[in-house]
C-alpha cells in the first residue's frame, strides 16, 4: 500500500523534515523516546482499572519509575458507547477515568490512552471519527498525557469507501485524519504525546513528524517470540535519519518478560530497542515480574543509551552472516556498540571477529560491557563468542 508520499504532503502543506530537527508543530514532549508501560502486550482486551492501578504501583515499587518509566498507557478496550451529545463513555472495566488519571498522577507518573481515526478501534470499540475535538477535550479534562491513535477501521470504512482504487486519494484522507487529531490535541493546550499507530505503511516516517507526531509505528504488531522481534529489527535499518528529539521511530512496544522469549532474547530485544532510540514501553505483567526480567528492564546503562540526549538512532555497521554489529553515536563523543548473534547455528569453532575499522574505530578501545557491568577492551579482529540470540553491548568513550 505504498503510494506517493510527496504528492500528499504537498496537498496538505506538510513539508518533509530535515533530519534531526523538531517540527514546529510538535509539542515540547518526548524530547527523549517515551518510557513507560502499555497494557496491550500482556492484558490485551482483559485490562481493567484495577490492572492499571496495580501496574502504576509496581512501576514505583520495582524502581522502574526511578529508572525512567513514566507513562502508564491504557490501550484498546476501555471504550463504551457515545451518548446523544456524542460524548464517549467508558465501559464497566473503567468506571471513572478521571479518578484513575488522578491516581496515576498521584504516583508521580503520567497516563496514556488509545483511540483511532476510524469509526471503530482495532478491537471493535468506538473510535474517534467525527468526534476528534470532543474526544481530545475529554482526554485533556481527564488529565491524559499520551494518545496512541490506531488506523485500523479507517482503512475499510473511510479510505476504501471514499476513494476506492485511488491510493493517492486514500493516503490524503489518512494523513488528514491524523492531522485532524494532532490539531485537536494541540487546541486543548495540554501537552499530550501523539503516537501514530499505522504499521509503517506508506513511509509513515516521512509525513508523521511534520504533522506533530511524536512517534510512529514502523511495522505491524510485535509478538513475544524471537522471529518476530528479529523481523521487526531487520526493518529498522535505513530509518535512523527520521528520528530525533520529539519525533521517534516506533518499532512497537516491548515484549520483554512475555511469551517464549529466553533471557538472552529479552536482553537482545531490550538492547536493540535502546540502540534504535525506540520508545521503551514495557508490556509485561508487572505484579508478577521475575527478578531477572526486572534486572533487564531497569538496567540503567542500557536505558542511558536509549535516552541519550543526542537522539541519534543506531545503524547496522556490518554483518558477518548471522552476526550483526550496530553502532549508535552518543552525546559527548561516546559510542554504543552492539554485536548481536541473530542466528541459531554459529559455533565456537567459528567465532565472530570484530572489525574495528568497519565501526569507524582504530586501535584498542576501552569500554564497559553493559550487561556484565565490567570493563572491556575491544581490539581489532578479536574473536567474540556470543550465544545464539544473545548480544554484547558495549559503551566506549564518555561514561553516562
Ligand atoms: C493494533 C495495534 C496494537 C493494539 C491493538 C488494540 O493491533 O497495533 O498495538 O493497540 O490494535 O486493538
Amino acid at each position: 500500500m505504498r503510494i506517493f508520499t510527496s504528492l500528499s504532503l504537498a496537498v496538505l502543506g506538510l513539508a518533509l523534515l530535515p533530519a534531526a530537527t523538531t517540527p514546529a508543530r510538535a509539542q515540547a514532549v518526548a524530547q527523549t523516546p517515551p518510557m513507560g508501560w502499555n497494557s496491550w502486550n500482556y492484558f490485551a482486551e482483559r485490562v481493567t482499572d484495577k490492572d492499571i492501578r496495580a501496574s502504576a504501583d509496581q512501576i514505583v515499587s520495582t524502581g522502574m519509575k526511578d529508572a525512567g518509566y513514566i507513562y502508564v498507557n491504557i490501550d484498546d478496550t476501555w471504550e463504551a458507547e457515545r451518548d446523544a451529545n456524542g460524548l464517549l463513555h467508558t465501559n464497566e472495566k473503567f468506571p471513572d477515568m478521571k479518578a484513575l488519571a488522578d491516581y496515576v498522577h498521584s504516583k508521580g507518573l503520567k497516563i496514556g490512552i488509545y483511540s483511532g481515526p476510524g469509526p471503530k478501534t482495532c478491537a471493535g470499540y468506538e473510535g474517534s471519527l467525527g468526534h476528534e475535538e470532543q474526544d481530545a477535550k475529554m482526554y485533556a479534562d481527564w488529565g491524559i498525557d499520551y494518545l496512541k491513535y490506531d488506523l485500523c477501521s479507517f482503512i475499510p470504512e473511510v479510505m476504501d469507501k471514499q476513494a476506492p482504487h485511488d491510493k493517492a486519494a486514500q493516503m490524503r484522507l489518512m494523513i488528514a485524519a491524523y492531522d485532524k487529531m494532532a490539531k485537536a490535541l494541540k487546541a486543548t493546550g495540554r501537552p499530550i504525546v501523539f503516537s501514530l499507530c499505522q504499521y509503517g505503511w506508506d513511509a509513515t516516517w516521512e509525513w508523521a513528524p511534520a504533522l506533530g507526531g511524536n512517534l510512529w509505528r514502523t511495522t505491524g504488531d510485535i509478538s513475544p517470540d524471537w522471529d518476530r522481534v528479529y523481523a521487526i529489527l531487520s526493518q529498522q535499518d535505513g530509518l535512523a535519519k527520521y528520528a530525533g528529539p520529539g519525533h521517534w521511530n516506533d518499532p512497537d512496544m516491548l515484549e520483554v518478560g512475555n511469551g517464549k522469549l529466553s533471557l538472552a532474547e529479552n536482553r537482545s530485544h531490550f538492547s536493540m530497542w535502546a540502540m534504535l532510540a525506540a520508545p521503551l514501553l514495557a508490556g509485561n505483567d508487572l505484579p508478577n515480574m521475575k527478578p531477572e526480567i526486572k534486572a533487564i528492564l531497569t538496567n540503567t546503562d542500557v536505558i542511558a543509551i536509549d535516552q541519550d540526549a543526542l537522539g541519534n538512532q543506531g545503524t547496522r555497521a556490518y554483518s558477518d552472516g548471522e552476526v550483526e554489529a550496530w553502532t549508535r553515536h552518543l552525546a559527548g563523543g561516546a559510542l554504543a556498540i552492539a554485536v548481536l548473534d541473530a542466528g541459531d547455528t554459529r559455533y565456537s569453532t567459528h567465532p565472530f571477529h570484530l572489525d574495528l575499522a568497519k565501526l569507524g574505530l582504530h586501535g584498542p578501545q576501552q569500554g564497559k560491557d553493559l550487561w556484565t557491568g565490567k570493563a572491556i577492551t575491544l581490539t581489532d579482529q578479536m574473536p567474540i563468542e556470543i550465544g545464539s540470540h544473545d548480544i554484547l553491548l558495549v559503551r566506549i568513550g564518555a561514561p553516562k
